[in-house]
Parts: C-alpha cells; structure tokens; sequence
C-alpha cells in the first residue's frame, strides 16, 4: 500500500503527508511513483510469456514525470490527441510503441502522427480511414492503422464509461471492419498493422474481456486467411480497481484468458490501462477551512475544504466514491459531514455523509485519485489549479507547480 500510517498519520512512501503539505500548501496530488512501477511491474508478471506491449493511456494522468518513468520501464502509450503525443515525445517515449485512439483525430493530429511514424492509428470510422490515407498521400508517408472493433460487450459499468455497447459513438462492428480492412490493405500508403478495441473503464471481471478478445481473434482467422495478416490484437484498458468495494480486475486470471485466448497465434497482445496502473498510487490533499454544522432538523454538516469539483470532478460528474481520511487521526467524537468546496455549486462535493472527527485546518487526504484527477481539473471560478507531487521511497518533488492567477490570464485580452 502507498499510503500507509506510521504512528497514526498518513504517509506516501516514507514521507508524512503534513511534510508535504507544510511545504507547498493545499490543494495539492500527490502521487506515489513505487506503487505505479509495482503495479506496472505486476501487470508485466501477468503477462510473462505473452509477446505483449503495456500501452499506458495517458489521459489518467500525463504527467510527464510519470510518463518519462514508464517510458523508462519500456512502456508504449495510448493517447488520444496531440497533445498527448507531444507529452509523450517530450518524456522520452518512442513514438513508434504509440496507439492513437479516439473518434475525432483532426487533420494536424493524423499528419502529426504520420511524420512521428506512431505505432498505428485506433482508426474508429470509414471517415476516419479515408481520411488518413489522404493525409498520408499528401504527406508524403504511409500510416499504419488498426481498427477498433465495437464487439457489443457489456462491461458492467457506469454508462458514461462503457464503450463496447453498439450504441457507444466508438469502433465499428465487426462486418464493416472487414470492409475497412480490405480497403485499408488495399491503399498503397496505408500500412495494416492490428486490431483493437476497448470495452470500458472500471472492469474487473475477465469474462467482458475474454468476449471481446473472441470477437479480435475470429476477425483475425477472417482476415488472415484472406491474407490480411495482423501483428497485434489490442485489447484495450479498462482495468477495474478499488475504490470503496469494488472488484479489482485480477490481473493474474487475466493473463491466463489472454493466453488461452490467444492460443498459438503468433501475434504481439498490446493492453492499454490507464486507471490500473495509476488510480491508487494518488490522494488530493486539502485542508478544513470551515466548518458549518447542521442549524435545524433537515440541514446538513458541511465541512468546507480548499479542494472543489474543479480540482477533482470525479464525484459530481461520475457519483463516484472517494474515500476521505484524516492525515492525522483526531480522538474527538465523529459528526457526518458533507465534504464540500468553495464552488458556487450545489454539485460541488467531494464525499458525502462520512463520519470524521474535524475542526478547521485539519488536514484530509482525498483517496484513490491518481487517475482522472488532476487531468480532468479545470479552472472554474478563476480558480489555479494544484500542484502534483511525485513521491519517490523517502524524497519528493514538485512535478507540476500550482499554477498562479497570471498563468490563468496570460491568454486574455479585453477587446
Ligand atoms: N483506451 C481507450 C481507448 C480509452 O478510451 C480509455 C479510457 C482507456 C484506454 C483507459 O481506460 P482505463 O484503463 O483508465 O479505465 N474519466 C473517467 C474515465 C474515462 C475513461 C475514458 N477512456 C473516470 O474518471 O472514471
């Protein structure tokens, strides 16, 4: 466990979490770099013996300290966007062990993709693919595709995270990525390198995973016997972990589906986790400003923290569950409390109904949020966005500063 106390505070690593926060103020990530390698590592162990690429999606966290990290560790990358890849080129990654997912790569994207020579476009729709191949004629190089597959898998998620439904905006169904694939083998710039889906995020059976990768494996049959031969089924990410209670995927079973799944077909397994490989190796520290106690029956205990729904969105946008601890442990008697920030939002909480002992200036580390935390921060409410901080055994640094007022206004004009 990252987080563990020693004599009753919370530490991340070896390094006490009130260190941390007397040193560079709240709201502040921080994020433990040895869970992220364990976890890399184990995921790695899990798949001993497959031929396999770990493509770590990016849009968890992008933090280029923890992309140069993984690079380092031999990670490939999913991104979605250009600036993703520009994070990714910056931190040492090789391009060539990139996938490009998502339905709307614009033209700059695709020519930015083909001139870094990526490992292969997530082509998602027949306009998608046209629209590389034109990109790559007047570019001036071939593009390596793939197809994502929509395999109308249920993954037993939160609806705004499931994908692999036919009525999802993502892949194509499994008929029209033949057509795709005969086209694509077909153009003389467009260079048919795997296939690819991603059911969801939040999985943590192995059976969604195991329908989806039957539907790769069969298209792969289809299309090798018709003498499209593919290098690489990518079986997306999606990897389930614990919040409060829910399942987390067992990477260890995984592996074996993936290897019956697989049988003796020579082909690379690329896997694409995000949440997996970093949700847990993060807490958003934050501090009690106030506290406002219920005045009459039907009103509620507030706690309000100098966190807000713009540093962590999680819980009004998903109804997800963080759970929240006191750094230090208080003896006093706990009252309910809804966690709260300063945004003038009613749908601005972090946790709600949790029994803790508070006062003001008490220090609270918000659980399990090193993933889709910071990246999906923003500045609502003129609000800076917090620093990240990567731990590593006994030291830490600051990754990312917290952002200052004139960072937010520097791109305006009054006009
Ligand atoms: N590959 C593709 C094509 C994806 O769309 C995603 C996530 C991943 C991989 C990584 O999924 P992961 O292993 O992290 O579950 N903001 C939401 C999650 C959105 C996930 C979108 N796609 C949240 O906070 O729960």
């Amino acid at each position: 466990m990252p987080f563990e106390r020693r004599a009753g505070e919370l530490h991340a690593d070896g390094v006490p979490l009130t260190r941390i926060a007397d040193a560079i103020g709240t709201p502040a990530y921080v994020y433990s770099w040895t869970d992220v390698r364990d976890r890399y590592q184990a995921l790695e162990a899990a798949l001993q013996g497959i031929d396999h690429r770990i493509c770590y999606a990016v849009k968890a966290n992008g933090n280029l300290s923890i992309l140069a990290r993984l690079a380092k560790l031999g990670a490939g990358f999913d991104i979605v966007s250009a600036g993703e890849l520009e994070r990714v080129l910056r931190a040492g990654g090789d391009p060539g062990r990139v996938v490009f997912s998502g339905v709307g790569k614009c033209d700059a994207e695709i020519d930015f993709g083909i001139k870094c020579e990526i490992g292969t476009f997530n082509v998602e729709s027949e306009a998608e693919l046209e629209r590389i191949e034109a990109r790559s004629r007047i570019v001036g190089r071939s593009a390596a595709v793939s197809v994502r597959v929509n395999p109308d898998v249920d993954a037993n998620t939160h609806p705004y995270i499931s994908t692999g439904l036919k009525e999802n905006k993502f892949g194509v169904p499994a008929p029209l990525a033949r057509q795709l694939y005969r086209r694509a083998h077909a153009s003389p710039t467009l260079d048919v390198v795997g296939i690819d889906c991603h059911i969801g995020s939040q999985v943590g059976d192995v059976e969604p995973f195991q329908d989806a990768l039957a539907t790769l494996t069969d298209l792969v049959d289809t299309l090798a016997a018709e003498d499209i031969p593919l290098k690489h089924v990518d079986i997306g990410g999606g990897f389930g972990v614990t919040y409060r209670d829910e399942k987390r995927l067992d990477v260890a079973q995984f592996g074996r589906m993936v290897r019956a799944g697989l049988g003796d077909r020579a082909i690379e397994l690329l896997v694409e986790p995000g949440r997996y490989l970093v949700a847990e190796a993060g807490v958003l520290l934050t501090r009690v400003e106030y506290l406002k106690p219920a005045t009459a029956p039907g009103t509620r205990n507030f706690a309000v923290v100098d966190a807000a729904m713009n540093d962590l969105i999680r819980p009004p946008l998903y109804g997800a569950w963080h759970d929240v601890q006191p750094v230090v442990r208080h003896d006093a008697p706990p009252l309910r409390w809804d966690v709260v920030g300063p945004v003038c939002e009613t749908a601005d909480f972090i946790a709600r109904n949790r029994d803790l002992a508070l006062e003001p200036g008490v220090l609270l580390a918000v659980c399990t949020t090193g993933a889709y935390g910071f990246v999906q921060s923003s500045n609502y409410n003129t609000r800076v966005r917090p620093p990240e901080v990567l731990v590593d055994g006994e030291a830490f640094a600051i990754a990312r500063q917290r952002e200052s007022i004139s960072d937010l206004l520097r791109l305006e004009a009054i006009v």
